[in-house]
C-alpha cells in the first residue's frame, strides 16, 4: 500500500497507518473474551428489570407491589413512591443542562406518564427470571388520557423551537432572498418528503452494571459512546464530584447515536444498586430498547427549488416538521447539508416541531445529513430528468467551489474525483438516460447516484503515552470503540508515532480514569483521538530529546532540540542521521524504565496553534480556522425492481469518498459498507409503526422491524480518494462513521425512479408504494 507524505513535518513517518491491519481486538471478540458492559460477574451481583407503562399519557393512580415483593429472591422495587432523591434531575432547565440534552425527563420522579414504555417500576431480584416474574405481578392503576401520537395529529401543538431571526442556524436560516429568486426562476419545483421513525437497534442493547464501592463512590459499566459524558451526567444526578463516579466501557456492540446520552435506565440502575447495597445489572429488552434510548424522528420535509433552464440552482427553500416528546425540543438539523451541498445564491429554511406522547428522539447516524440529503438529492435527480441532463452533470453544474453557507473555502474537497471514480467503477456511462426502459428479463433495472457530505465537527481530547525502555508502550485515551476499530487504528497511529511495531503497543480506552476524550459521536473520534495520541508521542520525543542533548554520553550532546528528529524510534540529527541513538539506549543510560508524555489533539476549526500541528507555520495556523471542513463522497446504486410484486433489490453498490487520511484501509471499508447498509435499511425497510390512537409501537422487535440481512445486500465496492487536508488536525483525519450513510436513501430512490419512472418520496420504499397508484 502506498504511503503518503506526512501532513506536518513530524506527523508519523510512513509505517502501519493506513494499512489494512486486522482488528487488534478481533481475537478476543471471537473467543468471547471481550467483556461488554453486562458481562462483569461481580460478587453479589443482582438483576434489575424494568416494568414499563402500558399507556402513553396520564397518571399512575396507584401501584401495588405487594404481590411482587413476596416473590422469592425479590430484594427491592423502585417506584415513584420510593426513588431516593437525586441532587439534580433533567426535569428542570438547570438540571437538564447539567445532565445533557436531549434526555430531558427522568421517570419515577412523579406519577405522570408521558409515553408508552416509560418505566413505572424497577424490580431487583437475585436472578433475572425472578425479577421478570415479579415485574409481571406489579399491579398499576392508570388514569389514562387520550395521547397524541405524532405531529400529524391535528391536536398536536406545532411550534418553532427557535426565535425566528436571520442567520439562525437551526430554527430559521436565511441567505439572500430565496422567495424573490424563486419568483424569477424559469424552473420551479416543490416536493414533499417523509421519513419513517427509525430505531438504531445496536446488536448490544442498553446495559448498565452499577456497583457502589462506598456510600459516595460508584463504578458503572455502561454501554455508552462516551464514558465522560455519562460520568458528567451521573455526577450531576447524584451530586457527587466527577472523580467519585467512574464509568467504564471496554467494548460496545454498536451505538449509532442512541448511546450518545445518559438515559433513564442508567440512572435508575445506579439508584437501585445504592438502595439494595449490591451491584445491580440491568439490560434493556429489545422491545424496551425502542422506548428507552431515542430514535430518528418521523418527519416531513418540503423542498422547493428554483433553477435556470441550464439546471443552475437559483433558490432553495426547505421546511421541516417533526415529532418531539412532551419535554424536549430535539430535531435533527436537516437543512445544514441542503445549504452547503451546491452553489446556490439564495437559501431559506425553517423547522417546526409537534409535541406528542413519545419518548424523545435523538441523534441517529448522520443526524440531519441523512434525511436532509434524501430531500436535496432526490430533488436534484428530479431536476436532472426534467431538464434532460445527466444526474452527475447537473451536480457538476452546481458544484460548490467554496462553502455556500459560510462563503469560506473548503479545507479540502475531492467530490469531483469521487463522482468520476464512482462513475467509472460503476459503469455509469452504460446507463440509458430514459427511465423505465432498462430490463433484466422481467425485472426493471435502474441506476441511481447521490452525493454525500458530513462536517468535521469541532472537538478535542487528551491522550497519554508511556514509553518503556524495553521497547513497548502503553497508550491511553478515554475514548470508545463502537465496534468500528478505534483500538486498532489508535494502535497503528501510536506505532508510527513511536517508531514501534503495532504488537509493541497496548492501547487502552473506555474508562473515565484515562485522559478525557470526546464522545464517539459526530464522527469525531478517529480525528480527535489519533491527533491526541500523535501529540502525546511528540511530547515523549521532546522529553527524550531534552535528555539527550544534556547527556555528555549521547551522540546528540549539545545539539539544538529543533535539529533533532525521531526516525523509527531513533533520535537523530535531521541533517546527519548517523548522529543519534535509539531511545532504549538513552533511557537505559539515564536509568529510567519509562517515560510519559501527554498531548491534546484538536479537530475541526477549533484547531489552535501548537496544539494540533506542532510544526505548522503561523500563517498556516491562522488559515486553518478560516476554512469550512467537510468530507464528501458519492454513492452509486443499481436496483432491480419486480414490476408485479413491487419488490426492490439492490444489486450493485459503489461508494467513493474523500475523507482525509484513512487510518486503516480494512476497517474504513467496513465502516462505509456498514453505513451504506444502514442507509439501504432506511431506504427500503426500516420503519417503526406508532399506533395513532395509543401512541404505542406495534413492531418493537427485530422480527417485525425489518433491517437488511446478508441476502439483501450485494458485494459492495468502496474506494477512497487520496486526500491531504492540512487544516483539520495533526493527522489529517476527517472521520467516516456518518458520511457512509449520507445520500444512500436518495441513491436508492433515484435508482428506483430510473427503473420504474416512479418517484417515491416516502421512506421506506416498500412494495405498496411501488405498486400503488399514488405517484408524484
Ligand atoms: Mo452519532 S449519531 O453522532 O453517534
Amino acid at each position: 500500500m502506498d504511503h503518503e507524505p506526512a501532513f506536518f513535518e513530524t506527523s508519523p513517518k510512513p509505517g502501519v497507518v493506513g494499512m489494512p491491519l486486522n482488528r487488534v481486538d478481533g481475537r478476543d471478540k471471537v473467543m468471547g473474551k471481550a467483556k461488554y458492559s453486562a458481562e462483569y460477574p461481580l460478587p453479589g451481583l443482582v438483576y434489575g428489570v424494568l416494568k414499563t407503562s402500558a399507556i402513553a399519557k396520564g397518571r399512575v393512580q396507584s401501584i401495588d407491589t405487594s404481590l411482587a415483593m413476596k416473590e422469592p429472591g425479590v430484594l427491592q422495587i423502585l417506584t415513584h413512591l420510593n426513588l431516593p432523591k437525586l441532587a439534580k434531575t433533567p426535569n428542570d432547565p438547570e438540571g437538564k443542562k447539567a445532565i445533557g440534552a436531549p434526555m430531558g425527563f427522568l421517570p419515577l420522579t412523579s406519577d405522570v406518564i408521558y409515553y408508552a414504555g416509560q418505566p413505572v417500576a424497577l424490580v431487583v431480584a437475585d436472578t433475572f427470571e425472578r425479577a421478570t416474574q415479579a415485574a409481571a405481578l406489579i399491579r398499576v392503576n392508570y388514569a389514562a388520557e387520550a395521547p397524541i401520537a405524532a405531529y400529524t395529529d391535528k391536536r398536536a401543538q406545532i411550534f418553532n423551537p427557535e426565535k425566528i431571526q436571520d442567520g439562525k442556524a437551526d430554527g430559521y436560516t436565511r441567505r439572500g432572498d430565496a422567495r424573490a429568486a424563486l419568483a424569477g426562476a424559469p424552473i420551479k419545483m416543490t416536493a414533499v418528503y417523509t421519513h419513517a421513525i427509525n430505531h438504531h437497534n445496536p446488536m448490544e442493547p442498553g446495559a448498565t452494571t452499577a456497583i457502589w464501592e462506598a456510600p459516595d463512590r460508584v463504578t458503572v459499566y455502561e454501554s455508552t459512546q462516551g464514558v465522560t459524558r455519562t460520568q458528567k451526567a451521573l455526577s450531576a444526578y447524584l451530586g457527587l464530584p466527577q472523580d467519585q463516579v467512574r464509568v467504564i466501557t471496554k467494548f460496545l456492540g454498536g451505538g449509532f447515536g442512541c448511546k450518545g446520552s445518559c438515559w433513564p435506565h442508567t440512572v435508575l440502575t445506579v439508584q437501585a444498586a445504592k438502595m439494595v447495597g449490591r451491584p445491580v445489572k440491568l439490560v434493556l429488552t429489545r422491545p424496551q430498547q425502542f422506548t428507552s434510548m431515542g430514535h430518528r424522528e418521523d418527519q416531513t420535509q418540503t423542498l422547493t427549488l428554483g433553477a435556470s433552464k441550464e439546471g443552475k440552482l437559483l433558490a432553495l427553500i426547505h421546511e421541516k416538521t417533526s415529532t418531539t416528546s412532551p419535554w424536549d425540543n430535539y430535531a435533527e438539523a436537516n437543512s445544514k447539508i441542503i445549504n452547503l451541498l451546491y452553489e446556490c445564491p439564495t437559501f431559506e429554511s425553517h423547522y417546526e416541531l409537534g409535541r406528542a406522547n413519545v419518548m424523545t428522539s435523538t441523534f441517529t447516524r448522520a443526524p440531519g445529513e441523512a434525511p436532509g440529503s434524501f430531500a436535496i438529492e432526490s430533488s436534484m435527480d428530479d431536476l436532472a430528468y426534467q431538464l434532460g441532463i445527466d444526474p452527475i452533470e447537473i451536480r457538476l453544474r452546481n458544484y460548490a467551489e467554496k462553502d455556500p453557507s459560510t462563503g469560506q473555502p473548503w479545507s479540502s474537497k475531492s467530490l469531483r474525483q469521487c463522482y468520476a471514480r464512482g462513475a467509472e467503477l460503476f459503469g455509469w456511462s452504460k446507463r440509458n438516460p430514459k427511465a423505465g426502459v432498462t430490463k433484466n428479463g422481467r425485472l426493471l433495472v435502474g441506476y441511481g447516484m447521490a452525493t454525500a457530505s458530513y462536517p468535521v465537527h469541532n472537538s478535542q481530547g487528551t491522550a497519554r503515552v508511556r514509553l518503556y525502555a524495553d521497547g513497548h508502550a502503553v497508550v491511553q485515551a478515554g475514548a470508545t470503540d463502537l465496534g468500528t476499530g478505534t483500538y486498532t487504528v489508535m494502535t497503528q497511529v501510536a506505532a508510527d508515532s513511536l517508531g514501534l511495531a503495532p504488537d509493541k503497543i497496548r492501547f487502552e480506552l473506555g474508562d473515565t480514569k484515562l485522559p478525557t476524550a470526546p464522545n464517539s459521536g459526530g464522527s469525531v473520534a478517529a480525528g480527535t483521538v489519533s491527533s491526541s495520541v500523535y501529540m502525546a508521542a511528540q511530547d515523549v520525543w521532546e522529553r527524550l530529546t531534552k535528555m539527550a542533548i544534556k547527556d555528555p554520553k549521547s551522540p546528540l550532546f549539545k545539539a539544538k532540540a529543533e535539529d533533532v528528529a525521531m526516525e523509527n524510534g531513533r533520535l537523530q540529527l535531521k541533517k546527519d542521521a548517523s548522529k543519534g541513538e535509539d531511545f532504549k539506549a538513552l533511557m537505559k543510560r539515564a536509568g529510567i524504565d519509562d517515560i510519559e508524555g501527554s498531548g491534546q489533539g484538536k479537530y475541526g476549526s477549533g484547531y489552535e496553534a501548537g496544539q494540533s500541528a506542532a510544526n505548522a507555520s503561523d500563517a498556516h495556523k491562522d488559515e486553518a480556522g478560516k476554512h469550512s471542513m467537510h468530507s464528501f463522497g458519492a454513492h452509486f446504486c443499481e436496483v432491480q425492481v419486480d414490476p408485479d410484486l413491487g419488490t426492490v433489490r439492490v444489486t450493485r453498490w459503489v461508494s467513493v469518498h474523500g475523507a482525509g487520511r484513512i487510518l486503516n484501509a480494512k476497517t474504513a471499508r467496513s465502516q462505509i459498507i456498514g453505513g451504506s447498509i444502514f442507509g439501504i435499511g432506511a431506504a427500503l425497510m426500516e420503519a417503526t409503526a406508532r399506533d395513532p390512537h395509543y401512541a404505542r409501537y406495534t413492531n418493537a422487535d427485530l422480527g417485525d422491524y425489518h433491517i437488511p440481512v446478508n441476502a439483501d445486500i450485494p458485494d459492495m465496492t468502496v474506494e477512497f480518494i487520496d486526500e491531504h487536508d492540512p487544516y483539520i488536525n495533526a493527522m489529517g483525519v476527517k472521520g467516516i462513521g456518518e458520511i457512509s450513510m449520507v445520500g444512500v436513501s436518495a441513491a436508492v430512490a433515484n435508482a428506483v425512479f430510473h427503473a420504474t419512472g416512479k418517484r417515491v418520496r416516502d421512506l421506506p420504499i416498500t412494495p405498496d408504494k411501488i405498486l400503488g397508484t399514488k405517484s408524484a
